[in-house]
């Protein structure tokens, strides 16, 4: 999969600006707040409809503008697609895949892959584990609509659920029968959530393995913690619910559910969160990113599009070479300050930002 054109228009700090890409290592260098990291935004947008960083989509439109708009052309191994993306100050977004505009973000998702390699990734590591159920949601979103559809419905019961236990307006009889309905549909939707991310991470661990083992000579390991203690059937899922309901009354929220997933990651026969140094926390995020890279292509049989924004300046030279090596054979969007340290070849385009224009 591959981008040829991007271009940009009242987009960021952006007025009009238009970049032909080429099908390996396009290179986009420049001091600070340039707006190196708006283009690898632009991009991520297409694949996942919104911003891997912004609060809003009003953000992403330029200072003192009303409308953003977007336009990429990209490739399969099958065919050829023009997207536009438009956003306004009224909320309001419009997508449109070879000119049919797309209603529903899990329709969009599954056009263009893109794995995005970014400093603030190292939260997956260290952070809380909602970043690591961010990371699944990414990988998982983009490759199964149905996948996104289910954690959409989910968390639209759970917002009901929660409002409910929050503030208790009925009689306990009418209390627990409102609730169960409720259960029933998060047993639903929550088991098809549990099993797409079950099955992801035993794999994702498996390939992350040999990887990790190339790069730090390390094992890896991933243990899936889900929220909610189940069988892997929808009865299970719903019996747990059911036994937790006193205790969801009592605290007046929701205690258990997929909402509460997480994994943890092992290197080196100990918890990566808790006593891997930072070097080897960020070597995790490299494995896992090029794990989810190689899941992205058993799947689709497509690679994804790589969007490597400022990391090249925090591997030491080994683990460059390695991921260098790595991103040869695949297209990859890359930001960095200095160029000192990319290799020069014919594979490579360099693209300086310099105050919001794109100079070749
Ligand atoms: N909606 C907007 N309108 C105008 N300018 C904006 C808007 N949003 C962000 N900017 C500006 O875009 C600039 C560039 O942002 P970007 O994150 O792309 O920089 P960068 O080149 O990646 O820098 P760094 O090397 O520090 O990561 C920032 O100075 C920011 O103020
Ligand atoms: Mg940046």
């Amino acid at each position: 999969m591959h981008i040829k054109t991007l271009t940009v228009d009242k987009f960021r700090n952006y007025e009009h600006e238009f970049v032909e890409l080429c099908s390996g290592t396009n290179v986009f260098y420049g001091n600070n707040a340039q707006g190196k990291t708006n283009l690898l935004e632009a991009v991520y947008l297409f694949s996942h409809g919104r911003s891997h960083r912004a609060r809003s989509d009003a953000e992403l439109i330029k200072f003192n503008e009303g409308i953003a708009t977007l336009e990429l052309d990209f490739a399969d191994s099958n065919r050829e697609y023009n997207a536009v993306m438009r956003f306004s100050r009224d909320g309001k977004k419009q997508i449109k895949i070879n000119n049919v505009p797309v209603k529903k973000l899990s329709m969009l998702m599954s056009y263009l892959n893109v794995v995005i390699f970014s400093p603030e990734n190292l939260e997956m590591v260290k952070g809380a584990p909602s970043a690591r159920r961010r990371f699944i949601d990414e990988a998982l979103s983009q490759l199964y609509p149905n996948y996104l559809v289910n954690l959409i419905n989910y968390h639209k019961v759970l917002a009901q659920k929660n409002s409910l236990l929050k503030n208790l307006k009925f009689s306990k009889v009418a209390t627990d029968a409102v609730l169960s309905v409720w259960n029933e549909q998060l047993a639903e939707f929550g088991t098809a959530v549990y099993k797409y991310r079950d099955e992801f991470i035993e794999k994702i661990g498996n390939i992350a393995k040999p990887i990790h083992s190339d790069i730090a000579n390390e094992e890896f390991e991933l243990i899936y913690q889900p929220g909610i203690k189940m069988t892997g059937d929808k009865n299970s899922f719903y019996e747990t619910l059911e036994q937790n309901q006193r205790r969801e009354i009592e605290a007046g929220t929701s205690l258990v559910g997929i909402q509460r997933d997480d994994f943890k990651i092992y290197t080196a026969g100990n918890e990566a969160k808790i006593f891997a140094s930072q070097g080897q926390q960020r070597t995790c995020v490299l494995s896992l990113k090029m794990a989810e890279t190689d899941f992205i292509k058993s799947v689709r049989d497509e690679y994804p599009v790589l969007l490597l924004d400022d990391i090249m300046s925090e591997l030491d030279i080994n683990r460059r070479g390695f991921l260098w090596e790595r991103i040869t054979d695949k297209q990859v969007l890359l930001t960095c300050t200095d160029i000192d340290d990319i290799k020069n070849d014919s594979k490579t385009a360099f693209f300086e930002i310099k105050n919001g224009q794109i100079i070749k």
